[in-house]
């Protein structure tokens, strides 16, 4: 059997002090295996960058605390582990890519000794010289012209795409295991965003990583995931194959995510937006998070929260009114209530 890179069961983060706390992230479960991408996708607030952070340990605590859950990277536990350990995985076996790489980079030094000393400070060996030399060679793997010249240039002298480039560079530096991009392209324009998924692509490719994609664009996830999880409100609501979830959605909220997402073909009224908000974490509803903007909503979804559970081989949905069948699943509800 194989042992998933990074297995994330029934995680539950909360802010706040005890007694008054948020729960921002409530009872994750999802994991992925080597040379794997998986898509998470969600509204903006849904816990997708919270479940990663606080699963490799990141969220300052108080605030944040996990309450509930476990953690394991190559089977090993990292809640049981000591803090020096998980900064030692964290630094060498994980890269991250985060959205803003402006936040990422050291200001005041050249970009060749940035990812130099990223080398330097996981393999004491190495030596100066030799990781320098790395490092013009990851320069040229992430697509920079002119390797030599530019690794003596500073972060401020590059454009948005070049710093992201940067930043993958050094998330790629030590032959990481896992690859977290979390938006890694949502600040850029979208030429520069196709190459940055490309240059991530290749990354994966070269490293065998790894990779869980965050993005709120369904788009990117089609093009890049092999596996999807859907996040609503701090929960997971569907979780499957990326392209038999992306075609057959089981959750009203994946089918109305997908609705609303614009494609090059969709015209203006082809967009369906959801109607109303994503809850905030102090008025979170009752029962399903998802049932006041649900079309399909019946009077259990308001008091019973739906169980989170497989649907064949290979999916898995939290709704009421989603029944398993030969072909896969189906949503069985009496009639939308806006039809
Ligand atoms: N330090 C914090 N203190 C209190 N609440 C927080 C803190 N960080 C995040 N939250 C809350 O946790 C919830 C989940 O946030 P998270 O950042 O994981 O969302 P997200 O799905 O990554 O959204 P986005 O697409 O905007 O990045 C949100 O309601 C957010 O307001
Ligand atoms: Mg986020």
């Amino acid at each position: 059997m194989v042992v998933p890179t990074l297995s994330i069961k029934d995680l539950t983060v909360s802010f706040g002090k005890p007694g008054r706390e948020l729960l921002a992230v409530n009872g994750v479960t999802y994991d992925v295996q080597p040379g794997e991408t998986l898509g998470v996708v969600g509204e903006s607030g849904s816990g997708k960058s919270v479940t990663l952070l606080a699963a490799l340990g990141l969220l300052p605590s108080p605030p944040a605390r996990i309450s509930r859950g476990s953690v394991e990277f190559q089977g090993r536990d990292l809640a049981r582990m000591d803090a020096k350990k998980v900064r030692q995985i964290r630094g060498k076996d994980v890269g991250f890519i985060f959205q803003e790489p402006l936040t990422s980079l050291n200001p005041v030094m050249t970009i060749g000794d940035q990812i130099a000393e990223a080398i330097v400070v996981h393999d004491q060996n190495i030596g100066w010289q030799k990781a320098r030399a790395r490092a013009v060679e990851l320069m040229s793997l992430v697509g920079m012209p002119d390797p030599e010249r530019l690794a003596k240039q500073y972060p401020h002298e590059f454009s948005g795409g070049m710093r992201q480039r940067i930043v993958i560079a050094i998330a790629i530096a030590n032959n990481p295991k896992l690859l977290i991009a979390d938006e890694p392209t949502t600040a850029l324009d979208v030429t520069v965003q196709a190459q940055i998924l490309d240059v991530i692509r290749e990354a994966q490719e070269k490293t065998g990583a790894a990779t869980i994609l965050v993005s709120h664009d369904l788009g990117v996830i089609a093009q890049m995931a092999s596996k999807i999880v859907v996040m609503y409100a701090g929960r997971v609501m569907e979780a499957g194959d990326a392209e038999d979830v992306l075609e057959n959605p089981l959750h009203p909220y994946t089918a109305a995510l997908i609705e609303c997402a614009p494609t090059m073909e969709s015209e203006l009224k082809d967009i369906h937006p959801i109607p109303g908000q994503s809850p905030s974490l102090m008025e979170m509803p009752s029962g399903c998070p998802f049932h006041p903007r649900c079309r399909y909503r019946q009077d259990v979804c308001a008091s019973r929260v739906p169980a989170y559970r497989a649907i064949g081989s290979d999916r898995h949905v939290a709704c009421h009114f989603v029944e398993e069948t030969a072909e896969g699943g189906r949503l069985v509800v009496p009639a939308a209530i806006d039809a």
